[in-house]
């Protein structure tokens, strides 16, 4: 895999929006691994420039934060030329529709659509003919669970979203969306250690891989969006057999 990625990505600028952490600082790894000139961006410096001095290789960091339009032109403009843009950038919010306040779910579709969108709006400009961008959904979007209905509802946006660009951008980038099921990553560092275990285990037995995924396999599916020019309008349901489980 790694031979077949590396001609493709080598010397490629590749943009990770949410690379501090995660999927999109396993996708860096990964793609810094390939060759490729690899920008991570989120909201914290601190955590990035942490993260830039663990990768082997050379990255470079740009903090942003996507749910503020302003800071997004002002960082896009610093970007130089850009082949592929990846977002994982996001943050989630869990509750009962009745019990889900207003304002959470407003700020879950500001980090996880809008922020995102507006993202890739204002880095196309510098994004070179022929590149690519990565968007994030998640398996709930065609596999909801009460409790997630609001995230449930995003991520099929999102999804939607990368469809309808792949058709408005068509010949000038490939837009694809990758759609992960439960992964290991920082995403859940706010949960206690005993009940985040308890959760994986109990989502992991439901699984036919039977447990939960690691963020170097999505990382995988990444790499593959950006590669493959005949890939557009894809969703990557990266989720190890979630969908097809009874
Ligand atoms: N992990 C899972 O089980 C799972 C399952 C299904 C779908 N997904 C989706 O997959 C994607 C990647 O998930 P992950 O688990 O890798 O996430 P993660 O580890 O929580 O990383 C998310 C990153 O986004 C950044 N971020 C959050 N809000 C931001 C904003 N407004 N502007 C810029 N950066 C922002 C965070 O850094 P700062 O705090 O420094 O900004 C962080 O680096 C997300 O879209 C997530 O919804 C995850």
């Amino acid at each position: 895999m790694k031979t077949q990625f590396a001609d493709f990505l080598n010397g490629k600028h590749v943009v990770i929006v949410g690379g501090g952490s995660g999927m999109g600082r396993a996708t860096a790894e990964l793609a810094t691994s390939l060759g490729a000139k690899v920008t991570i961006a989120s909201r914290n410096a601190d955590k990035l420039n942490a993260v830039a001095d663990g990768i082997e290789l050379h990255v470079s960091v740009a903090a942003v934060d996507t749910t503020n339009e302003a800071n997004v032109k002002s960082w896009a403009a610093g970007l130089g030329e850009v082949d592929h843009l990846v977002i994982s950038a996001s943050s989630a919010a869990h509750g009962a529709f009745t019990d889900l306040p207003t304002d959470d779910l407003r700020g879950m579709i500001e980090a996880k659509f809008i922020g995102p969108y507006v993202t890739a709006r204002e880095v196309l400009p510098f994004l070179k003919k022929g590149g690519s961008v990565t968007f994030f959904s998640g398996v709930l979007s065609r596999r909801p669970s009460a409790g997630a209905t609001g995230l449930a509802a995003v991520n099929a946006a999102v999804e939607t979203l990368a469809k309808g660009l792949a058709l408005e951008l068509a010949g000038r980038v490939r837009v694809n969306c990758i759609s992960p099921g439960m992964v290991d990553t920082e995403a859940y560092a706010g949960m206690p250690e005993e009940a985040r275990t308890e959760m994986f285990a109990q989502v992991a037995s439901g699984l036919p891989v039977g447990r939960v995924g690691d963020a170097g396999e999505i990382a995988q599916a990444a790499a593959l969006a950006m590669t493959n020019t005949f890939m557009t309008g894809s969703i990557l349901d990266v989720d190890g057999g979630h969908l097809v489980r009874g």
